[in-house]
């Protein structure tokens, strides 16, 4: 984490230019707030920027990252504070990017873990104490979910309505730190949400802003995202960090790259068909996908910008009946009917864009019109989503916009999952086998 301010300078001399790309800079979008950073007050050995996720079946992932490499990737932990009845060692990486040099980055798998259970944690046996809360083995389960997060003031006020609300597992469909290649932001964004990363599982996918390819200097893509935000892809029979899949009470999972190739002979694609078939909609009646670029979208930043993507993949994510699928990408809130191939049908997911979580960028403002009959509401404003599963029929969804007080909804939807729905599957089907 050194040279802070050289590499700071750079950025902002040279890096200026490709950072545009990744937007649509003719939008008319409200004034974005500014950069919140978050500098690391310990000492060099203290853990920082600690974050837990779902590692498999009663596992969990505790990530943290020291200064000083000489610090043990070690966890400790039990169900009373300051009694620590358990220890696992993991494992750790760090990675260079021009001048940049990040800090050791410890991953730490430990478990089994019983369910709803509150965990006490220390990190490299030193510095202070965490907690963190296992989901729930069955219904009900409640998702916390935004994307295109950032670390602005409208992310601090976007977390902190998050954090007035209990929830058992966040889901966030890309763009985390909007670093762009000034690698100390990410160190900031870490430390940001922390006091919610710590507590509860954070289940991300990429986006466009963790891609980091620079011309000459830098070609690995995704080498912050991938070395800071390890998911449980191995455990899902993935054979990258950018897509896998896990499973929360009776809630199957699947998070999706829109920035690695997902055409019908990528890998990508045959671990999702996979991955579906494997799908058992007793055990998970509900089935939902996470994705950066929207594949419905009546929004005039990024445009079509999905398309490829839903026509490579539509017909596999129709075929096995998925309830829901949530996309970042465009900062606004949208809402979808249940659709198909860019028609309403009633065996097709709901779209859901929910990519207002308080970015450097502002909103996207601007909705085509007239309104799409597909679209049911849609809104620009900073905010997050509730999905909480009741049961294996029913489950509400609320979005929460930030300048309402959380018991306000902006809007809300009772869902029922196509697994319950005998008209979507045909007589020669069951529904093991979708
Ligand atoms: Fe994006």
């Amino acid at each position: 984490m050194k040279n802070f301010s050289l590499f700071l300078s750079f950025t902002f001399l040279f890096l200026c230019p490709f950072l545009s790309q990744a937007d649509v800079p003719e939008l008319s979008r409200e004034p974005p707030r500014p950069i919140v950073f978050v500098p690391h007050d310990g000492s060099k050995s203290d853990p920082q920027q600690v974050h837990v996720s779902l590692a498999g079946k009663d596992h969990m992932r505790v990530t943290y990252i020291t200064e000083d490499k000489k610090v043990e990737s070690v966890v400790e932990y039990g169900k009373q504070p300051g009694k620590y009845d358990r220890k696992t060692t993991g494992e750790s990486t760090s990675y260079k990017y021009f001048f940049y040099h990040s800090g050791k980055i410890h991953h730490v798998k430990i478990g089994p873990l019983e369910p709803n259970t509150t965990y006490y944690y220390m990190c490299g046996c030193n510095g202070p104490e965490f907690s963190f809360k296992t989901p729930p083995s069955s219904f009900p389960v409640e998702f916390a979910i935004v994307g295109d997060l950032g670390q602005t003031e409208w992310t601090a006020a976007t977390l902190a309505q998050i954090k007035s609300q209990d929830y058992d597992v966040f889901l966030l469909p890309g763009d985390l730190s909007y670093a762009d290649t000034n690698q100390p932001l990410w160190d900031s964004f870490g430390r940001l949400v922390e006091p919610l990363a710590s507590k509860r599982p954070w289940m991300v996918t990429q986006g466009n802003h963790e891609i980091e390819f620079f011309p000459i200097i830098e070609h690995t893509t995704f080498k912050s995202y991938n070395s800071r935000w390890l998911m449980p892809y191995t455990e899902s029979l993935s054979e990258s960090n950018l897509y896998y899949s896990f499973d929360v009470a009776g809630v199957h999972t699947v998070m999706l790259g829109s920035y690695t190739d997902f055409d019908c002979d990528s890998d990508q694609y045959q671990w999702l068909q996979a991955d579906l078939a494997k799908v058992d909609r007793k055990t998970t009646p509900w089935v939902i996908v996470l994705l950066h670029a929207p594949w419905y979208n009546t929004n005039e930043a990024h445009e079509g910008e999905g398309e490829s993507m839903r026509e490579a993949m539509e017909s596999l994510l129709f075929n096995a009946r998925v309830d829901v699928v949530f996309a970042g990408h465009v900062h606004a809130y949208e809402r979808f009917k249940r659709v198909y191939n860019n028609k309403a049908d009633q065996c097709g997911p709901i779209h859901i864009t929910i990519g207002d979580g308080g970015n450097r960028e502002g909103l996207a403002t601007s909705f085509k019109k007239p309104p799409s009959p597909l679209s049911v509401f849609r809104e620009s404003s900073f905010g997050h989503g509730r999905l909480k599963v009741i049961d294996g029929k029913r489950a509400h969804w609320s979005w929460h916009r930030n300048n309402d007080s959380n018991t306000l909804l902006a809007d809300e939807v009772w869902l029922e999952s196509l697994s319950s729905s005998s008209s979507c599957w045909s007589s020669s089907q069951s529904h093991d086998e979708l």
